[in-house]
């Protein structure tokens, strides 16, 4: 038997080992998701904090130690693809990892990138590199690329909208080859419905990135009307309720106070950077983003700007932000609009806390701030509250009925008037 046949063979039976390496949002479920198909699988992550977290079984190794790629059939790489300051791809997760895992890789395997990146990565980074090391791509080594498509919308059990998970969400599969595509189907057909086959490498990294950037041109349309439309008086809400009334042809997107997370705000540099390298200027890609990040300036510099009109005495300088999670019933913060709030009000001399349900504590420049309990009491030390994300928990009556001035970045409050701003 051949290195594929034997492969093929060893997955079929639920043989094969799988290594997940990266146990954050997007590897962690997918450990499970192999764990309970029962297969054995390793999750290999460098922060200790991330392996102690997670669950202890049978069948499974939680490790620091790249070694354990020896024994693993499967690799798949969950690491991050952030960018750099000059919003350029950043892929030293991917090309550290490699170089670590690089002295345990042997004939037989194969590796699937799940990250979201330019297309051309999995071929140029992860194909060059074990070339080099003189595998047989398609031969004796297989490559994949496999986007992960969750949402991290979690917890809330008794939401009534239709749960997408790793299971139910089609997932995207391409191969280096035909055989390598083969071997990826028959993988994720373990954990997922729908294994939607990819015609190559790079369509299918550019499918991941033209699904962001439709979001993010989405989001920066809706933020950049509402900011015009802020001008002149009219309220962007009842606009898009109107317009969401057509049952074709208009898809409706809510403005908020910017977005967050490690897709939307990231992915669409990722594809102008290749354009630019191109020769290309994605300018409709480039400014979804820029104004996605002015909006949340833009929130701050009004609440700024009413404090310091109205001469606003805040006790110790300190406005109460509720929500620091990017967006609704989550508890991720990264690139989070309320900690880009705090640091612009940061900047300008105010303080404050915040309350999140989600969020126990964060880390705010080196200082850990705990989140407060919403109570009567609280709301009479603030003078100036913010809603920057409506999770569902908050009790949005006590939250209107107490505030002094309210400023609703999400149209979550709709019963008040006097001392209500709509941002
Ligand atoms: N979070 C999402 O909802 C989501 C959805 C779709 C796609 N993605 C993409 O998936 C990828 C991973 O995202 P994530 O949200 O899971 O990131 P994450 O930051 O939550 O997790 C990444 C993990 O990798 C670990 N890590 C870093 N360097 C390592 C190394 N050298 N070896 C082993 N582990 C290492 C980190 O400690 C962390 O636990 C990104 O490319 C992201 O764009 C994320």
């Amino acid at each position: 038997m051949n290195y594929f046949e034997k492969l093929r063979k060893k997955v079929i039976q639920k043989n094969a080992i799988i290594c997940i390496i990266g146990l954050g949002y997007v590897g962690s479920g997918l450990l499970k998701s192999f764990h309970s198909r029962g297969f054995k699988t390793i999750g290999i992550d460098i922060d200790a904090e991330k392996i102690k977290r997670k669950f202890i079984k049978k069948n499974l190794i939680l490790t620091k130690n790249y070694q354990n790629i020896n024994i693993a059939d499967i690799i798949i790489i969950a690491l991050p693809t952030p960018l750099t300051k000059n919003l350029s791809p950043d892929l030293s997760f991917l090309r550290k990892s490699l170089k670590l895992m690089s002295p345990y890789l042997k004939k037989g395997q194969l590796i699937s990138l799940e990250s979201s990146t330019y297309p051309g990565t999995t071929e140029e980074i992860i194909g060059s590199f074990l070339k080099k090391k003189h595998f047989n791509l398609s031969k004796d080594f297989f490559l994949v690329y496999s986007p992960e498509r969750i949402s991290p919308e979690l917890k809330i059990k008794k939401s009534k909208k239709i749960k997408y998970n790793l299971n139910n969400t089609p997932k995207i599969c391409a191969g280096y080859s035909n055989k390598c595509l083969k071997l990826g189907k028959e993988i994720y057909n373990f954990v997922t419905t729908d294994v939607v086959q990819a015609p190559n490498l790079k369509t299918a990294e550019t499918s991941k990135m033209v699904e962001n950037v439709f979001r993010s041109i989405n989001i920066a349309l809706v933020n950049e009307l509402k900011m015009f439309l802020n001008k002149i008086n009219i309220d962007i809400d009842e606009v898009l309720n109107l317009a969401g009334t057509k049952p074709f042809g208009f898809t409706k997107f809510s403005p908020g106070p910017g977005y967050g997370g490690h897709c939307i705000p990231l992915d669409p540099f990722y594809l102008y950077w290749l354009a630019k390298k191109n020769k290309f200027d994605l300018k409709f890609v480039k400014t979804s983003g820029l104004i996605n990040r002015k909006i949340t300036s833009w929130i701050s510099n009004k609440i700024i700007n009413f404090i310091v009109k109205n001469k606003i005495k805040l006790f110790k300088k300190k406005v109460l932000i509720l929500g620091m999670a990017y967006k609704k019933d989550i508890d991720d913060t990264r690139e989070s609009p309320g900690l880009i709030i705090a640091n612009k009000l940061k900047k300008e001399g105010y303080d404050f806390e915040y309350s999140d349900p989600h969020v126990n504590k964060i880390n705010f420049n080196g200082l850990i701030k705990k989140s407060k309990k919403l109570t009567t009491s609280l709301f009479s030390r603030f003078q100036v509250v913010i809603i920057v994300t409506d999770h569902s928990t908050f009790n949005y009556k006590l939250i209107s009925e107490k505030s002094k001035y309210l400023f609703d970045c999400r149209n979550s409050v709709n019963n008040r008037k006097k001392n209500y701003f709509k941002l």
